[in-house]
């Protein structure tokens, strides 16, 4: 019996496809799914990459609460406009300690993965508090309340450890620490050396002008940060895996 007449065989007996269907997409379903729960994990690790400050916690709190990511994305797509415009595309490492991910999936804004750098701390209370003195055509909302919402960093420490227990790796000293390092990234004459050893590459300053520490500094030390912690000079993407 030529193979083709055997198919036909199996074809014109409906349980009998159904049994042979079911058996191979068994096997095909094992064979791509076992080998996920003995990795220790599906992203590549990128050097550079790490957890958020105290502070750059609180203001992606302030971020998500305020609802930027209905008007912001923060996922440069791999596509030739969009890394003209934005930069190097966005990494999935980049993202893997945000509990939850702001990507989004609305640009009324511009996509904000790598806005850390790009303008001043002046430039971000100013656009903060009326987007449209420096960008006249803007629909971006006021939130110039920001400035008047004073922070004190008592519940910091807690939120370092509810991350924690969605795997991001912060260490004790880092739990401990954390309301000193909440209130040093804002204060230029602070001693920074623990933080900074902590939280490499942390944005240190008086970002809204202002002595009180308030939600202004914190959302802007945020945004300072967005996009900044690898060093795309030097990456190269590892073609191992
Ligand atoms: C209603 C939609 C909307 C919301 C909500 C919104 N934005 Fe915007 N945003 C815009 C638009 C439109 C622009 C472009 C014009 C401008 O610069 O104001 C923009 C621009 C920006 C820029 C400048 C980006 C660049 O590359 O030039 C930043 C930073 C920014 N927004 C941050 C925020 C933050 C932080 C929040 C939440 C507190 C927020 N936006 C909420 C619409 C929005």
């Amino acid at each position: 019996m030529a193979l083709i007449d055997k198919h036909k065989h199996v074809e014109r007996n409906a349980t009998l496809l159904l049994v042979l269907s079911f058996l191979t997409v068994t096997v095909g379903g094992i064979v791509e799914i076992t080998p996920l729960f003995y990795l220790e994990n599906t992203i590549e690790k990128v050097e550079g990459v790490r957890p958020y400050s105290p502070l750059e916690m609180e203001g992606r709190n302030i971020y998500i609460r305020e609802g930027c990511y209905t008007c912001h994305s923060q996922m440069i797509r791999p596509m030739r406009d969009e890394v003209e415009r934005y930069g190097h595309y966005s990494l999935a490492a980049e993202s893997m300690y945000d509990h939850p991910f702001q990507w989004g999936s609305k640009r009324t804004g511009p996509d904000l993965a790598r806005v850390g750098g790009r303008y001043s701390n002046e430039w971000h209370v100013d656009h903060l508090i009326d987007p449209q003195s420096v960008v006249p055509e803007s629909v971006m909302p006021q939130y110039a309340f920001l400035m008047d919402k004073r922070l004190d960093g008592d519940l910091i420490g807690a939120v370092l450890e509810t991350n924690r227990t969605v795997g991001v790796p912060y260490t004790d000293e880092m739990i401990a620490e954390a309301k000193a390092d909440f209130r040093a990234q804002a204060n230029p004459d602070a001693d920074t050396d623990g933080l900074l050893e902590r939280y490499p590459g942390a944005v240190v300053a008086n970002f809204d002008g202002q002595p009180e520490l308030t939600e202004m500094d914190a959302l802007i030390a945020y945004l300072q940060v967005l996009g900044t912690m690898v060093d795309f000079s030097t990456f190269t993407p590892d073609a191992s895996r």
